[in-house]
């Protein structure tokens, strides 16, 4: 029996919309996820967002809007995200989740009554922004390291958690476990962290200071870090301390972060879990930085990647093989759409899509699109040894996953294609397809092509898990029977000679960059073909605009208002909009009806009720029609 697995990516913050680096991470996770799936292990992966803190409430009022409401719609924009990029994660947990503040008044009371928080009175340096205090050495040139300001020197009484005792049990057992933080390099980073002596960690933070947060169960007076509380979803959305989730995948836990939160992860957390009598995790896995043009992205150099516009524009699975592909999984990589065309063009177009075109068309050329039968005898004979080969490139994949080397894993695939296209130079099917005598090599070559692209289509399926259905199909497998795990991947008789297979297809088009590039100058000097309608916006200004089909839950008249009505609308999440359509349609015409609605406009407050996005019609002497979906779709659906 295999060994449960649980996945976890940092729940992320609400005060940023989603972008490329939360994007990568997330993919990551879901590629992790459905390995073990090809393992046949049981699997639970867990995202979410972290919605507690001063950058929240700060964050909120810039919109005009209650914290409440705000991290409802930001935790949207990223739970809506996340299908969009064929992520199947498990669960997702907010930290605003009335199940998690439970866990995490629990566990602040049980590390409290052993002794480990007490309360003090401290002075330092605190930022603002990071939400925490510096110590001196930790500044640069004096300033905070991230925001580049200047901490101002706080003095207040706080409870603190005494981590400082935990430090030499902590260095032993990192230098006990070597995988326990990995690569290499970030636990030598911890390692170097612990070098010098811990502080304890201050866990609390005042009411006069700040009230969204959970309070403590100790004093009412004070809030919990949002540290203290963001760590410990991992944990409360399996439902700790009683839960059969609980129970059955903490064990096996593994987290994904990125550099920038080592120290919480690394430090704070499996402290927290000892003082907590809760067992480590296995693995922290700790990946580097997509930059930009060689700097972090942010939204003042203007450089943030959308994952949707990326995949909009260049595919989704095609997208997600460039992310897995191109970094090193513990490095820091540089995002650029040219080298993210040129891998497309190269290993997908030419090495993957064009094999796959071309054994395809054989089966039809020399077989009508039947799968011949194999000779045992003409096998031995041939003596090519591709299964061989196939089954070195399974292992070198499953050995290079599970130690999160990504790029390995998919260069080992990508060595047996390369395998696969000498086997038909050497083979030469065409020759012989030219004698009778021949036939049977000729019908062993291709049966084993068609079981070596089958392979194929599995070993890429956590990756590109589109592309494996289109391959499935047209190698005549069904799809739904689940023909990646690696049990099967292992095997060479599972595609049933006798099948017909359909005529092939062009698995992955490439790109042409002059194309591309045309198009791309044509939306910005757009050809006026009609005078009557103006054009002058590109496809990038038009990717803003986040449309969406939603249900209209419930439909009323707001008093003193002839032409508005105020709509609850279900677009994946609830929300609250103001039309000026009621001089057209009757509140209860609307009810249960799908309307299309900008999803994405700054709030607005319409005689004093905030309306939540914009419902689009079309409006003619003063009736109005409202935009609708042809089909019924699922409330939240993106429109393209
Ligand atoms: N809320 C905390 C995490 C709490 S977990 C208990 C937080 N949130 S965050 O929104 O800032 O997300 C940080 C994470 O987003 C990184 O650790 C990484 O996973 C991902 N990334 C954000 N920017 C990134 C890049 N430029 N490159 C790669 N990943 C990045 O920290």
């Amino acid at each position: 029996m295999t060994e449960p697995f649980y996945i976890t990516t940092p729940i992320y913050y609400v005060n940023a919309r989603p972008h490329l680096g939360h994007a990568y991470t997330t993919i990551v996770a879901d590629v992790v996820s459905r390995f073990a799936r090809m393992r046949k292990q049981e699997t639970f992966f867990l995202t979410g967002t972290d919605e507690h803190g001063d950058k929240v409430v700060k964050a909120a009022k810039k919109e005009n809007l209650s914290p409440r409401e705000y991290v409802d719609k930001i935790s949207g924009l990223f739970r809506s995200l996340w299908p969009e990029l064929n992520i199947e994660y498990s669960a997702f947990i907010r930290t605003t989740d009335p199940a998690h503040m439970a866990v995490v008044e629990e566990v602040l009371q049980k590390i409290y009554d052993n002794d480990d928080i007490y309360f003090s009175e401290y002075e330092g340096m605190y930022c603002f922004g990071c939400e925490r205090f510096y110590t001196e050495k930790e500044l640069v040139d004096g300033k905070c390291p991230d925001h580049k300001t200047k901490p101002e020197i706080i003095k207040e009484s706080n409870y603190f958690f005494r981590m400082s005792k935990y430090q030499d049990w902590l260095i032993d057992y990192i230098h006990k476990n070597p995988e326990f933080i990995r690569p290499e390099r970030y636990k030598n980073e911890v390692l170097a962290f612990l070098r010098e002596p811990l502080e304890d960690l201050c866990i609390s933070r005042p009411k006069s200071r700040l009230k969204w947060g959970i309070t403590l169960p100790f004093d009412e007076n004070f809030v919990t870090y949002v540290w203290f509380d963001a760590l410990l979803n991992y944990v409360s959305a399996l439902g700790y301390p009683n839960g059969k989730l609980f129970s059955k995948f903490w064990p096996h836990v593994q987290h994904i972060v990125a550099k920038d939160i080592l120290k919480p992860h690394g430090i704070y957390w499996p402290t927290m879990l000892k003082a907590a009598g809760i067992p480590l995790y296995h693995h922290l896995n700790v990946h580097g930085y997509w930059n930009v043009d060689h700097s972090k992205m942010s939204k003042s150099l203007g450089n943030v990647i959308e994952p949707i516009q990326m995949k909009n524009i260049y595919g989704l699975d095609t997208f997600r093989f460039f992310l897995m592909r191109d970094m090193v999984f513990g490095l820091d990589a540089d995002f650029s759409e040219d080298a993210m065309v040129q891998r497309i063009n190269s290993d997908l177009a030419n090495d993957l899509g064009n094999l796959f075109s071309r054994v395809i068309a054989m089966v039809h050329k020399y077989f009508k699109g039947v799968v011949p039968d194999v000779d045992p005898a003409i096998e031995q004979e041939l003596e090519l040894g591709l299964q061989e080969k196939a089954l070195s490139a399974v292992t070198e994949f499953e050995v290079n996953m599970e130690s999160f080397a990504f790029h390995k894993a998919l260069l080992a695939v990508w060595e047996f294609i390369s395998q696969m296209n000498k086997y038909i130079d050497l083979t030469a099917p065409w020759m012989l397809a030219k004698q009778k005598s021949t036939r049977k090599q000729l019908e062993a070559v291709i049966y084993n092509l068609l079981e070596g692209l089958r392979i194929v289509s599995g070993l890429i399926w956590p990756v590109m898990p589109e592309k494996t259905r289109s391959m499935q199909k047209h190698l005549g497998l069904d799809p739904e029977n689940k023909f990646y795990t690696l049990d099967l991947l292992r095997r060479w008789d599972v595609i049933k000679p006798g099948t017909v297979l359909p005529k092939g297809i062009t698995l992955f088009p490439r790109i042409d960059t002059k194309k591309l590039m045309e198009s791309r100058v044509n939306e910005t000097e757009p050809e006026r073909s009609d005078p009557g309608i103006k054009a002058d916006i590109t496809i990038e200004d038009l990717m803003k605009i986040d449309l969406r089909i939603a249900t209209v839950l419930k439909a009323e008249r707001i008093p003193r208002a002839k032409k508005l009505l105020k709509l609850e609308v279900d677009l994946g999440e609830k929300r609250t909009i103001v039309a000026g359509i009621a001089e057209t349609y009757d509140p209860e015409e609307l009810e249960g009806k799908q309307v299309i609605v900008v999803a994405n406009l700054k709030p607005a407050k319409i005689m004093g009720i905030v309306s939540n996005g914009m419902l689009l019609a079309a409006v003619e002497n003063g009736k109005c029609s409202v935009a609708t979906s042809d089909q019924p779709m699922a409330p939240g659906t993106a429109l393209q």
